[in-house]
């Protein structure tokens, strides 16, 4: 099985470097998904990647991994909250933030409405990029499901949200807080000056190599004391070689 010609065709044809991605993981993926769609050579499958666009959606969906929820680990979610309060807003009223690999948007929209309660007066930026166009349109769109609101209060619920027949719409104030923007956190440049990212499940997916270099570039995309909010499995280990301390268990302050 040819992987190795299959990620260099991804590349041309997605722009998606599947390299970067952990080999054994994505290779059981790979098959998985080939399986499921019952081709059994890599040639074939990019035959049909060719000519079928429901494929090629399925195909990127199926790698990109774009699960997510409202307040993921809600006891991690408020430290944050209780970091946001006591060190980022007494140092700054206006809080720039970055939610990277966004997803449906329900990372940025926790922040919004976290900010919404704590610090309602401040002119706050929060960019939310993902590499998945299909699912920035979702995000853009605010609509969710029960089982993505879970970890919202009722009272949460009333205040920004509204009911529709099946689903929840986030509230068009929460919405104008986020501004939504498709980029590659391997390939594309990173903004700079920020009080906070957040990035969270998605590293998990990369090498070590990979995983360091994304590490360096939002230590110096934060500004000093500026804080970098990760995934509930995905501490960092060497986090003083990216010229970070430790704020809190998934928190990194940059020194
Ligand atoms: C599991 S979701 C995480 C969503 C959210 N951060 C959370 O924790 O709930 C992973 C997201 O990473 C995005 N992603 C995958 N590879 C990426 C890359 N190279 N650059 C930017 N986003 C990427 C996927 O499209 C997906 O939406």
């Amino acid at each position: 099985m040819d992987l190795e010609y299959f990620k260099e065709w991804v590349f041309k044809e997605f722009k998606i470097d599947l390299k970067a991605y952990k080999p054994n993981q994505l290779h059981r993926r790979i098959l998985s998904l080939m399986s499921r769609v019952g081709v059994g050579t890599v040639e074939e499958y990019i035959e049909l990647l060719k000519k079928d666009k429901d494929q090629r959606q399925k195909f990127l969906d199926f790698i990109t991994i774009n699960v997510s929820e409202f307040f993921r680990n809600p006891e991690i979610f408020n430290d944050l909250r209780n970091k946001i309060k006591t060190e980022l807003l007494p140092k700054n009223k206006n809080l720039k933030i970055w939610s990277a690999a966004c997803s449906i948007g329900a990372e940025p929209y926790s922040i919004a409405m976290i900010l919404d309660e704590i610090a309602p007066t401040g002119r706050h930026s929060i960019l939310a990029t993902d590499i998945d166009n299909t699912i920035l349109e979702r995000a853009k769109r605010g609509c969710y499901a029960d089982s993505e609101i879970k970890n919202v209060s009722n009272e949460q619920i009333n205040k920004y949200f509204k009911k529709k027949e099946d689903f929840y719409e986030i509230d068009s104030k929460i919405k104008s807080m986020v501004t939504f923007k498709k980029q590659d956190l391997i390939l594309d440049r990173y903004d700079t000056g920020f009080d906070l990212i957040v990035c969270r499940n998605v590293v998990i997916y990369f090498n070590a190599d990979i995983k360091d270099k994304i590490y360096k570039k939002f230590s110096e995309s934060l500004k000093k004391d500026g804080l970098l909010f990760v995934g509930a499995t995905e501490s960092i280990y060497n986090y003083k070689d990216f010229g970070f301390e430790k704020a809190s268990t998934f928190i990194y302050r940059k020194i």
